[in-house]
Protein backbone atom coordinates (compact mmCIF):
# COMPACT_ATOMS: atom_id res chain seq x y z
CA UNK A 1 0.00 0.00 0.00
CA UNK A 2 1.50 3.32 -0.93
CA UNK A 3 0.30 5.84 1.80
CA UNK A 4 0.47 10.16 0.87
CA UNK A 5 -0.29 13.25 3.13
CA UNK A 6 -2.37 15.90 2.31
CA UNK A 7 -0.47 18.84 4.81
CA UNK A 8 -3.27 21.14 5.59
CA UNK A 9 -2.77 21.16 9.54
CA UNK A 10 -5.40 20.65 11.49
CA UNK A 11 -7.26 19.26 8.55
CA UNK A 12 -4.50 16.91 7.29
CA UNK A 13 -5.60 13.29 5.99
CA UNK A 14 -3.93 10.10 4.40
CA UNK A 15 -4.22 8.94 0.48
CA UNK A 16 -4.02 5.22 0.52
CA UNK A 17 -3.38 3.57 -2.78
CA UNK A 18 -3.10 0.12 -3.92
CA UNK A 19 -5.07 -3.05 -4.41
CA UNK A 20 -8.06 -5.06 -1.78
CA UNK A 21 -8.05 -2.02 0.04
CA UNK A 22 -11.90 -2.21 0.03
CA UNK A 23 -11.48 -4.63 2.10
CA UNK A 24 -9.46 -3.00 4.63
CA UNK A 25 -11.91 -1.59 7.01
CA UNK A 26 -10.01 -0.99 9.65
CA UNK A 27 -8.00 2.21 7.84
CA UNK A 28 -11.57 3.35 7.44
CA UNK A 29 -12.82 2.74 10.86
CA UNK A 30 -9.86 4.58 12.18
CA UNK A 31 -11.05 7.66 11.11
CA UNK A 32 -14.54 7.49 11.94
CA UNK A 33 -16.04 9.74 14.89
CA UNK A 34 -18.80 7.08 15.72
CA UNK A 35 -19.36 3.61 14.09
CA UNK A 36 -21.81 5.17 11.97
CA UNK A 37 -21.62 5.40 8.00
CA UNK A 38 -23.96 7.16 5.31
CA UNK A 39 -22.64 5.08 2.42
CA UNK A 40 -23.21 7.02 -0.76
CA UNK A 41 -23.00 5.20 -4.70
CA UNK A 42 -24.73 4.71 -7.56
CA UNK A 43 -26.58 1.83 -9.39
CA UNK A 44 -23.60 0.97 -11.48
CA UNK A 45 -20.62 0.95 -8.51
CA UNK A 46 -22.68 -0.50 -6.05
CA UNK A 47 -23.93 -3.64 -7.81
CA UNK A 48 -20.33 -3.96 -8.00
CA UNK A 49 -18.38 -3.40 -4.63
CA UNK A 50 -21.16 -2.15 -1.99
CA UNK A 51 -21.41 -5.81 -0.74
CA UNK A 52 -17.25 -6.57 0.08
CA UNK A 53 -16.78 -2.60 1.68
CA UNK A 54 -20.15 -2.84 3.55
CA UNK A 55 -19.30 -6.52 5.01
CA UNK A 56 -16.04 -5.75 5.99
CA UNK A 57 -17.55 -2.69 8.07
CA UNK A 58 -20.04 -4.23 9.23
CA UNK A 59 -18.08 -7.04 10.43
CA UNK A 60 -16.49 -4.01 12.37
CA UNK A 61 -19.27 -3.34 13.97
CA UNK A 62 -20.05 -0.27 12.10
CA UNK A 63 -23.91 0.75 11.00
CA UNK A 64 -24.50 1.33 7.28
CA UNK A 65 -27.05 3.32 5.72
CA UNK A 66 -27.11 2.82 1.44
CA UNK A 67 -27.96 5.55 -0.28
CA UNK A 68 -28.00 4.64 -3.71
CA UNK A 69 -28.21 7.63 -6.21
CA UNK A 70 -29.04 7.16 -10.24
CA UNK A 71 -25.63 7.07 -12.61
CA UNK A 72 -24.04 10.03 -14.63
CA UNK A 73 -23.01 13.67 -14.90
CA UNK A 74 -26.51 14.55 -15.39
CA UNK A 75 -27.55 13.71 -12.33
CA UNK A 76 -25.02 15.75 -10.79
CA UNK A 77 -28.09 17.74 -9.55
CA UNK A 78 -29.86 19.33 -6.76
CA UNK A 79 -32.27 16.90 -7.22
CA UNK A 80 -29.64 13.90 -6.35
CA UNK A 81 -28.24 15.93 -3.67
CA UNK A 82 -31.73 15.99 -1.86
CA UNK A 83 -32.04 13.13 -1.97
CA UNK A 84 -28.74 12.61 -0.19
CA UNK A 85 -30.29 14.63 2.19
CA UNK A 86 -33.92 13.06 2.80
CA UNK A 87 -32.19 9.69 2.89
CA UNK A 88 -30.15 10.93 6.10
CA UNK A 89 -32.76 12.61 7.79
CA UNK A 90 -34.91 9.63 6.86
CA UNK A 91 -32.41 7.17 8.82
CA UNK A 92 -31.65 9.74 11.89
CA UNK A 93 -27.91 10.74 10.94
CA UNK A 94 -26.76 12.71 13.41
CA UNK A 95 -23.43 15.31 12.95
CA UNK A 96 -21.10 12.53 14.22
CA UNK A 97 -22.66 10.44 10.97
CA UNK A 98 -19.43 9.98 8.23
CA UNK A 99 -20.52 10.30 4.81
CA UNK A 100 -18.94 7.77 2.27
CA UNK A 101 -18.65 8.41 -1.41
CA UNK A 102 -18.04 4.81 -3.01
CA UNK A 103 -18.13 6.02 -6.81
CA UNK A 104 -16.31 8.11 -9.56
CA UNK A 105 -15.99 11.96 -9.30
CA UNK A 106 -19.37 12.56 -9.83
CA UNK A 107 -20.43 10.73 -6.66
CA UNK A 108 -17.05 12.27 -4.65
CA UNK A 109 -18.44 15.80 -5.58
CA UNK A 110 -22.19 15.33 -4.68
CA UNK A 111 -21.60 13.26 -1.57
CA UNK A 112 -19.33 15.69 -0.86
CA UNK A 113 -21.21 18.50 -1.31
CA UNK A 114 -23.93 16.95 1.36
CA UNK A 115 -21.16 16.08 3.65
CA UNK A 116 -20.28 20.03 3.61
CA UNK A 117 -24.05 20.97 4.55
CA UNK A 118 -25.78 18.07 5.83
CA UNK A 119 -26.37 20.16 9.68
CA UNK A 120 -23.65 22.13 8.97
CA UNK A 121 -20.82 19.72 8.21
CA UNK A 122 -20.38 16.07 8.97
CA UNK A 123 -17.04 13.84 8.32
CA UNK A 124 -16.71 13.08 4.95
CA UNK A 125 -14.56 9.83 3.31
CA UNK A 126 -13.55 9.39 -0.32
CA UNK A 127 -13.62 5.68 -1.65
CA UNK A 128 -12.87 7.07 -5.61
CA UNK A 129 -13.31 3.89 -8.09
CA UNK A 130 -12.74 5.13 -11.40
CA UNK A 131 -8.69 6.76 -12.47
CA UNK A 132 -10.19 9.92 -12.87
CA UNK A 133 -11.41 10.39 -9.13
CA UNK A 134 -8.33 8.20 -8.04
CA UNK A 135 -5.85 11.02 -9.50
CA UNK A 136 -7.77 14.01 -8.89
CA UNK A 137 -11.47 14.59 -7.73
CA UNK A 138 -10.98 12.81 -4.13
CA UNK A 139 -8.06 14.77 -3.41
CA UNK A 140 -8.54 18.93 -2.69
CA UNK A 141 -11.93 18.98 -1.35
CA UNK A 142 -13.90 20.59 -4.33
CA UNK A 143 -17.72 19.29 -3.65
CA UNK A 144 -20.56 20.60 -5.50
CA UNK A 145 -23.09 20.19 -8.05
CA UNK A 146 -23.65 20.87 -11.83
CA UNK A 147 -26.08 24.54 -12.74
CA UNK A 148 -27.69 24.49 -16.64
CA UNK A 149 -25.52 27.53 -16.50
CA UNK A 150 -22.52 26.24 -15.96
CA UNK A 151 -20.77 23.21 -14.69
CA UNK A 152 -19.45 22.87 -10.81
CA UNK A 153 -21.30 26.30 -10.37
CA UNK A 154 -22.44 25.09 -6.89
CA UNK A 155 -20.72 23.77 -4.42
CA UNK A 156 -17.96 23.85 -1.42
CA UNK A 157 -14.61 23.26 0.05
CA UNK A 158 -14.81 20.57 2.59
CA UNK A 159 -11.87 18.21 2.62
CA UNK A 160 -12.20 14.65 3.57
CA UNK A 161 -10.82 12.51 6.50
CA UNK A 162 -9.24 9.82 3.94
CA UNK A 163 -8.80 8.74 0.51
CA UNK A 164 -9.35 5.41 -0.12
CA UNK A 165 -7.78 4.61 -3.74
CA UNK A 166 -8.34 0.68 -4.36
CA UNK A 167 -6.77 -0.14 -7.51
CA UNK A 168 -8.20 -2.99 -8.19
CA UNK A 169 -11.41 -1.41 -8.63
CA UNK A 170 -10.36 0.29 -12.34
CA UNK A 171 -10.24 -3.28 -13.23
CA UNK A 172 -14.18 -3.34 -13.73
CA UNK A 173 -13.83 0.33 -15.48
CA UNK A 174 -14.85 0.86 -19.05
CA UNK A 175 -12.20 1.73 -21.58
CA UNK A 176 -13.55 5.12 -22.46
CA UNK A 177 -13.49 6.30 -18.43
CA UNK A 178 -9.86 5.07 -18.28
CA UNK A 179 -9.24 7.33 -21.03
CA UNK A 180 -11.25 10.13 -19.69
CA UNK A 181 -8.93 10.05 -16.36
CA UNK A 182 -5.87 9.52 -17.82
CA UNK A 183 -6.67 13.42 -19.42
CA UNK A 184 -5.93 14.25 -15.98
CA UNK A 185 -2.98 12.53 -15.37
CA UNK A 186 -1.14 13.99 -18.36
CA UNK A 187 -2.58 17.31 -16.61
CA UNK A 188 0.26 17.00 -13.87
CA UNK A 189 2.97 16.49 -16.31
CA UNK A 190 2.00 19.30 -18.37
CA UNK A 191 1.65 22.13 -15.54
CA UNK A 192 4.43 20.63 -13.42
CA UNK A 193 6.34 18.02 -13.75
CA UNK A 194 8.20 17.05 -17.01
CA UNK A 195 9.57 14.24 -15.68
CA UNK A 196 6.24 12.39 -14.95
CA UNK A 197 5.28 13.18 -18.25
CA UNK A 198 8.32 11.64 -19.89
CA UNK A 199 7.57 8.95 -18.19
CA UNK A 200 3.63 8.89 -19.38
CA UNK A 201 5.36 9.04 -23.05
CA UNK A 202 7.46 5.71 -22.31
CA UNK A 203 4.58 4.17 -20.16
CA UNK A 204 1.22 4.98 -21.88
CA UNK A 205 0.48 1.31 -23.85
CA UNK A 206 1.37 -0.51 -20.45
CA UNK A 207 -0.93 2.05 -18.40
CA UNK A 208 -3.74 1.81 -20.91
CA UNK A 209 -3.31 -2.34 -20.93
CA UNK A 210 -4.25 -1.80 -17.05
CA UNK A 211 -0.81 -2.70 -15.82
CA UNK A 212 -1.13 -2.63 -11.92
CA UNK A 213 2.58 -1.30 -10.70
CA UNK A 214 2.17 1.10 -13.43
CA UNK A 215 -1.40 2.53 -12.74
CA UNK A 216 -0.37 2.29 -9.24
CA UNK A 217 3.10 4.80 -10.09
CA UNK A 218 0.66 7.26 -11.73
CA UNK A 219 -1.75 7.43 -9.35
CA UNK A 220 0.72 7.75 -6.74
CA UNK A 221 2.78 10.82 -8.82
CA UNK A 222 -0.43 12.48 -10.07
CA UNK A 223 -1.72 12.36 -6.21
CA UNK A 224 1.47 13.92 -4.72
CA UNK A 225 1.29 16.72 -7.14
CA UNK A 226 -2.29 17.22 -6.63
CA UNK A 227 -1.55 17.52 -2.45
CA UNK A 228 1.18 19.33 -2.86
CA UNK A 229 -0.24 22.13 -5.35
CA UNK A 230 -3.84 22.24 -2.81
CA UNK A 231 -1.61 21.99 0.13
CA UNK A 232 0.09 25.87 -1.01
CA UNK A 233 -3.54 26.98 -1.80
CA UNK A 234 -6.17 25.44 -0.65
CA UNK A 235 -9.27 27.68 -1.36
CA UNK A 236 -7.53 29.05 -4.80
CA UNK A 237 -7.11 32.44 -3.99
CA UNK A 238 -3.32 32.53 -4.99
CA UNK A 239 -2.91 35.85 -6.98
CA UNK A 240 -0.98 34.08 -9.89
CA UNK A 241 -0.57 30.11 -10.48
CA UNK A 242 -1.05 28.02 -7.51
CA UNK A 243 -4.20 25.75 -7.61
CA UNK A 244 -5.76 27.60 -10.47
CA UNK A 245 -3.25 25.54 -11.97
CA UNK A 246 -4.98 22.56 -12.26
CA UNK A 247 -7.83 23.53 -14.35
CA UNK A 248 -5.48 23.53 -17.56
CA UNK A 249 -7.39 22.49 -20.30
CA UNK A 250 -10.57 23.01 -17.84
CA UNK A 251 -12.17 26.50 -18.69
CA UNK A 252 -12.45 25.09 -22.90
CA UNK A 253 -13.48 21.68 -21.52
CA UNK A 254 -15.69 23.14 -18.98
CA UNK A 255 -17.46 24.97 -22.31
CA UNK A 256 -17.51 22.24 -24.07
CA UNK A 257 -19.24 19.79 -20.81
CA UNK A 258 -22.03 22.31 -20.63
CA UNK A 259 -22.54 23.33 -24.27
CA UNK A 260 -23.13 20.08 -25.28
CA UNK A 261 -25.06 18.89 -22.35
CA UNK A 262 -23.94 17.22 -19.10
CA UNK A 263 -23.07 13.82 -19.62
CA UNK A 264 -22.47 14.01 -23.93
CA UNK A 265 -18.77 14.29 -23.34
CA UNK A 266 -17.14 12.94 -20.81
CA UNK A 267 -15.47 15.56 -18.32
CA UNK A 268 -12.15 13.86 -19.34
CA UNK A 269 -12.83 13.98 -22.86
CA UNK A 270 -13.68 17.06 -22.53
CA UNK A 271 -10.70 18.82 -20.47
CA UNK A 272 -8.40 16.77 -23.31
CA UNK A 273 -9.64 18.76 -26.07
CA UNK A 274 -9.39 21.76 -23.76
CA UNK A 275 -6.07 21.05 -23.35
CA UNK A 276 -5.07 21.24 -26.57
CA UNK A 277 -6.92 24.62 -27.47
CA UNK A 278 -4.88 25.52 -24.03
CA UNK A 279 -2.02 24.56 -26.00
CA UNK A 280 -2.42 25.89 -29.20
CA UNK A 281 -3.32 29.30 -27.75
CA UNK A 282 0.28 28.87 -25.96
CA UNK A 283 1.76 28.83 -29.17
CA UNK A 284 0.15 31.36 -30.57
CA UNK A 285 1.27 33.77 -28.06
CA UNK A 286 5.21 32.12 -28.48
CA UNK A 287 5.35 30.31 -25.67
CA UNK A 288 4.89 26.55 -27.00
CA UNK A 289 6.54 25.40 -30.19
CA UNK A 290 4.59 23.52 -32.91
CA UNK A 291 6.43 20.67 -31.67
CA UNK A 292 5.56 21.17 -28.31
CA UNK A 293 1.68 21.02 -28.92
CA UNK A 294 2.25 18.28 -31.53
CA UNK A 295 4.07 15.84 -28.63
CA UNK A 296 0.77 16.84 -26.62
CA UNK A 297 -1.52 15.73 -29.16
CA UNK A 298 0.43 12.76 -29.86
CA UNK A 299 0.62 11.44 -26.07
CA UNK A 300 -3.27 12.38 -25.88
CA UNK A 301 -4.44 10.27 -29.35
CA UNK A 302 -2.36 7.57 -27.69
CA UNK A 303 -5.16 7.14 -24.81
CA UNK A 304 -8.04 7.56 -27.41
CA UNK A 305 -8.84 10.61 -25.92
CA UNK A 306 -10.56 13.64 -28.47
CA UNK A 307 -7.93 15.69 -29.57
CA UNK A 308 -10.61 17.76 -31.50
CA UNK A 309 -13.34 20.09 -30.08
CA UNK A 310 -17.25 20.45 -30.92
CA UNK A 311 -18.25 22.95 -33.52
CA UNK A 312 -19.86 25.23 -30.98
CA UNK A 313 -18.96 28.49 -32.61
CA UNK A 314 -16.43 30.72 -31.06
CA UNK A 315 -19.11 33.71 -29.94
CA UNK A 316 -20.73 30.66 -28.04
CA UNK A 317 -17.62 28.93 -26.42
CA UNK A 318 -16.56 32.70 -25.20
CA UNK A 319 -20.23 33.17 -23.82
CA UNK A 320 -19.56 29.48 -22.17
CA UNK A 321 -16.56 30.33 -20.97
CA UNK A 322 -17.77 34.05 -19.36
CA UNK A 323 -19.40 31.78 -16.38
CA UNK A 324 -15.90 30.21 -15.54
CA UNK A 325 -15.59 30.49 -11.84
CA UNK A 326 -11.90 32.14 -12.52
CA UNK A 327 -13.27 35.04 -13.64
CA UNK A 328 -12.29 37.82 -11.68
CA UNK A 329 -14.12 41.30 -12.09
CA UNK A 330 -15.07 40.55 -15.51
CA UNK A 331 -12.03 39.43 -16.54
CA UNK A 332 -11.06 35.86 -18.12
CA UNK A 333 -8.07 34.13 -16.73
CA UNK A 334 -7.30 31.03 -18.09
CA UNK A 335 -4.09 28.48 -17.48
CA UNK A 336 -1.61 28.45 -20.19
CA UNK A 337 1.75 26.86 -20.88
CA UNK A 338 4.98 28.95 -20.73
CA UNK A 339 6.81 24.93 -21.50
CA UNK A 340 6.31 21.52 -21.04
CA UNK A 341 5.76 21.87 -17.58
CA UNK A 342 5.38 25.28 -16.57
CA UNK A 343 2.06 26.43 -16.53
CA UNK A 344 0.86 29.66 -15.80
CA UNK A 345 -2.46 31.76 -15.45
CA UNK A 346 -2.74 34.22 -17.71
CA UNK A 347 -5.85 37.29 -17.70
CA UNK A 348 -4.50 39.45 -20.15
CA UNK A 349 -4.72 37.17 -23.60
CA UNK A 350 -6.10 39.06 -26.67
CA UNK A 351 -9.88 37.91 -27.58
CA UNK A 352 -8.69 37.67 -31.00
CA UNK A 353 -6.13 34.71 -30.37
CA UNK A 354 -8.75 32.87 -28.09
CA UNK A 355 -11.09 33.11 -30.78
CA UNK A 356 -8.22 32.03 -33.55
CA UNK A 357 -7.02 29.06 -31.51
CA UNK A 358 -10.63 28.27 -30.75
CA UNK A 359 -11.45 27.95 -34.50
CA UNK A 360 -8.01 25.97 -35.33
CA UNK A 361 -9.07 23.31 -32.82
CA UNK A 362 -12.96 22.95 -33.67
CA UNK A 363 -14.95 20.65 -35.68
CA UNK A 364 -13.42 17.28 -37.66
P1 LIG B 1 -18.24 9.44 -13.06
O1 LIG B 1 -18.29 9.63 -11.62
O2 LIG B 1 -19.43 9.76 -13.87
O3 LIG B 1 -17.82 7.93 -13.34
C1 LIG B 1 -17.71 7.48 -14.66
C2 LIG B 1 -18.59 6.24 -14.94
O4 LIG B 1 -17.90 5.08 -14.44
C3 LIG B 1 -19.93 6.25 -14.26
O5 LIG B 1 -20.87 5.64 -15.09
C4 LIG B 1 -19.69 5.41 -13.02
O6 LIG B 1 -20.86 4.84 -12.49
C5 LIG B 1 -18.77 4.36 -13.56
N1 LIG B 1 -17.88 3.72 -12.61
C6 LIG B 1 -17.28 4.29 -11.55
N2 LIG B 1 -16.40 3.42 -11.01
C7 LIG B 1 -16.49 2.30 -11.75
C8 LIG B 1 -15.81 1.05 -11.69
N3 LIG B 1 -14.85 0.81 -10.81
N4 LIG B 1 -16.14 0.10 -12.58
C9 LIG B 1 -17.10 0.34 -13.52
N5 LIG B 1 -17.75 1.50 -13.65
C10 LIG B 1 -17.43 2.47 -12.76
O7 LIG B 1 -17.02 10.26 -13.72
P2 LIG B 1 -15.54 10.58 -13.24
O8 LIG B 1 -14.76 10.72 -14.49
O9 LIG B 1 -15.08 9.67 -12.19
O10 LIG B 1 -15.71 12.02 -12.58
C11 LIG B 1 -16.10 13.14 -13.33
C12 LIG B 1 -16.65 14.17 -12.40
O11 LIG B 1 -15.63 14.59 -11.50
C13 LIG B 1 -17.14 15.42 -13.10
O12 LIG B 1 -18.38 15.80 -12.58
C14 LIG B 1 -16.09 16.46 -12.77
O13 LIG B 1 -16.61 17.76 -12.75
C15 LIG B 1 -15.66 16.00 -11.41
N6 LIG B 1 -14.31 16.44 -11.03
C16 LIG B 1 -14.18 16.99 -9.80
C17 LIG B 1 -12.93 17.39 -9.37
C18 LIG B 1 -12.76 17.92 -7.98
O14 LIG B 1 -11.68 18.42 -7.65
N7 LIG B 1 -13.76 17.82 -7.13
C19 LIG B 1 -11.81 17.24 -10.19
C20 LIG B 1 -11.99 16.67 -11.45
C21 LIG B 1 -13.25 16.27 -11.85
N1 LIG C 1 -9.58 19.75 -10.23
C1 LIG C 1 -9.14 21.05 -9.87
C2 LIG C 1 -8.92 21.24 -8.39
O1 LIG C 1 -9.09 20.36 -7.59
O2 LIG C 1 -8.57 22.31 -8.01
Amino acid sequence: MRRLNVALAERSYPILIGDGLLSRADEILAHLRTPRVALVSNTTVAPLYLEVLAGGLGKVGVGITPIILPDGEAHKTWESLNLIYDALLAARCDRSTTVVALGGGVIGDLAGFAAATYQRGVPFIQIPTTLLSQVDSSVGGKTGINHPRGKNMVGAFWQPKLVLADTDTLRTLPDRELSAGMAEVIKYGLIRDLPFLEWLEANMEGLMARDGELLAHAIERSCANKAEVVAADEFETAKDGGRALLNLGHTFGHAIETGMGYGAWLHGEAVAAGTLMAAELSRRLGWLAHADVERIRALLLRTGLPVRAPDLGAARYLELMSHDKKVIAGSLRLILLKALGAAVTSADVPQEKIVAAIAACCGE
